[in-house]
């Protein structure tokens, strides 16, 4: 199993995301600034994934803290707002950070080492957590996923955007150890094409059959009657079930209502935001022009047309079948099953 983050050497290891599918390599993060510079440039990327390589990054800064023992705690809450303030959408990231804060709290009477252990041994275990809680995703969803399907997906909610196995390709993985799937359909994903890059690639590593697609292709595909199942991760989750996730994943699901094809969401319940009452509350990242007007650093646009691009959108919990979790598949009404399981 190829690993997205690691601790080695008092430094943070990530797996280059921006390089695949044509390169890959680790990246070298020795500071919470670097990790936090790689999170905003998506070397680094996936809800669950940025929230536990935040974890491993404000453990190594207090790892290699050299100053006076008094004022940890003050660079402890400094490192945590600095990697808070990377990505706004997914909830995981700011999950992961208050479970350290939690940990450094409870630890706070320790000398720095004995805290910076602390830290790292939660890490770890947050990355233990979420290979186990994503192989009870994909055994619970692989239930919904009849002999023979066809399953769209769009970005990726895979092995890369975790710490393996990943929440949709991980009930697609476990759907296809079944031998109950005929192929993915994986939408390339503008602007920053993580379905071409990252899905093929991941999937295509593992043998499972993929077809391509670009975005603006799901609807004619599902009209001819190629998929029988829509599968999408998450970022974020509001107590009604409303969806924040790439943005693309809104019209998947109205294009699924309209050609009357399933459409779930499988997520981790830490993606669960129970203080966000509905999905219009979510915030939505909006991330630089060029990556609208540029591919691969050329112009594909009159270099100073204005655009709008935001990262993600919110799909209503009218639209979704089925959330799949680690404690199973939650249905609607969703402001009952999601309290519940949380
Ligand atoms: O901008 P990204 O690549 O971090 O967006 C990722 C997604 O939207 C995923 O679908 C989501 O984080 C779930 S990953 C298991």
């Amino acid at each position: 199993m190829i690993r997205t983050v690691f601790f080695e050497e008092n430094a943070v290891m990530l797996l280059d995301q921006s390089r695949l599918p044509e390169k890959l390599s680790y990246m070298k993060c020795s500071s919470s600034l670097q990790l936090a510079e790689a999170i905003n440039e998506l070397k680094v990327r996936g809800a669950p994934l940025i929230g536990v390589a935040a974890a491993f990054g404000l453990a190594m800064d207090m790892n290699n803290y050299i100053g006076p023992a008094a004022e940890l705690g003050e660079y402890f809450r400094e490192t945590k707002k600095l990697l808070a303030s990377t990505r706004p959408t997914a909830v995981n990231l700011f999950w992961a950070l208050e479970r350290m804060d939690k940990v450094f709290q409870e630890n706070r009477h320790e000398d720095p080492a004995g805290i910076a252990r602390a830290l790292i041994t939660e890490a770890e275990k947050m990355f233990e957590e979420d290979i186990n809680i994503n192989k009870a995703i994909g055994e619970y969803g692989q239930e919904i996923v009849d002999p023979g399907a066809n399953v769209l997906t769009i970005c990726n909610a895979g092995a890369l955007a975790t710490c393996g196995y990943g929440t949709a390709l991980g009930v697609i993985r476990s759907a296809a150890g079944r031998g109950k799937l005929e192929k993915v359909w994986a939408c390339e994903t503008r602007p920053v094409l993580q379905g071409a890059r990252l899905t093929v690639w991941e999937l295509l590593q593992d043998q499972i059959p993929v077809s391509l697609i670009t975005d603006s292709m799901a609807g004619y595909t599902m009209k001819l009657g190629h998929i029988d199942l829509v599968i999408v991760g998450a970022d974020r989750i509001a107590a009604n079930g409303d969806v924040a996730n790439k943005i693309g994943t809104y019209s998947l699901a109205v294009l699924a209502h309209y050609n009357k094809i399933p459409f779930y969401v499988a997520a981790p319940l830490s993606t669960v935001d129970l203080s966000i009452a509905t999905g219009d509350s979510i915030p939505i990242e909006e991330r630089h022009r060029d990556e609208v007007r540029q591919i691969a650093g050329n112009y594909l646009t009159v270099p100073e047309v204005e655009v709008f691009n935001p990262a993600f959108d919110v799909t209503p919990h009218d639209l979704i079948s089925g959330i799949i979790t680690e404690q199973g598949i939650i249905r609607p009404p969703y402001s009952y099953g999601l309290k519940e399981a949380k």
